[in-house]
């Protein structure tokens, strides 16, 4: 699993792997960040935690340099990482990076597949601060509701082909903080099934001749 934060979505993961009712194991669980709490929800659950940080990449081109030089770099050495522990699916839940073809080229050659959970529906707010974005269109009067999904990861930030998709209701009376409360319930459920529906695909296209 990639994280970067708080990690209530690997946690839900930990949970239901742990109790048996989804058919899987956490091999590895890395964050962008130090002090991601996920890192110690999953060191707690025994789960092997690792911290792969960028600033060691950007000072390596100086200047401040081609970070896109540094971020390839970076994604490549994170494939290797990622691939060390030979998964059959990566979980994005909060990673906070764009994820580049030197990540992405290295996981699909492995026959490794890809999910990511996004806090918006299919192609309405893609990108970061979803939910705070969701929340200004409908006091705007924009929206009526916002959702979450779980896709396929691609190139193209959030534009992949999502497996699950469940919509949120937004009241008048929500406060932002009520809007993303709702969502991350909706979304604990949703991170079990996107990963059980991910993993029940991957082993009929492999069961398929
Ligand atoms: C979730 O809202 C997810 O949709 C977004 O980042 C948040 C991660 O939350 N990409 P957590 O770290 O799993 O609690």
């Amino acid at each position: 699993m990639l994280i970067s934060g708080n990690g209530s979505n690997l946690q839900a993961l930990i949970d239901s792997t742990q109790a048996g009712l989804l058919a899987a194991q956490i091999v590895h669980v890395v964050s962008n960040r130090r002090d991601a709490y996920g890192l110690t929800r999953a060191r707690a659950a025994g789960v092997p935690a690792t911290y792969h940080g960028l600033a060691p990449y950007k000072a390596r081109h100086p200047g401040g340099g081609s970070v896109p030089e540094a971020r390839a770099a970076y994604d490549a050495d994170l494939a290797t990482l990622v691939l060390a522990q030979r998964p059959q699916l990566i979980v994005c839940a909060g990673w906070m990076h764009i994820l580049s073809l030197a990540f992405l080229d290295p996981i699909a050659a492995a026959n490794v597949d890809i999910i990511n959970l996004h806090p918006a529906l299919p192609g309405q707010f893609d990108g970061a601060n979803a939910i705070q974005r969701a929340y200004a269109a409908f006091k705007k009067g924009e929206i009526k509701h916002t959702g979450i999904m779980i896709h396929r990861v691609i190139t193209e930030v959030d534009k992949g082909q999502p497996l699950l998709v469940r919509e949120v209701e937004i009241k008048e009376e929500d406060t932002l903080q009520d809007l993303e409360d709702r969502i991350h319930q909706v979304e604990h459920i949703a991170i079990v099934e996107g990963a059980r529906i991910a993993l029940e695909q991957r082993a009929k296209n492999i069961g398929d001749p």
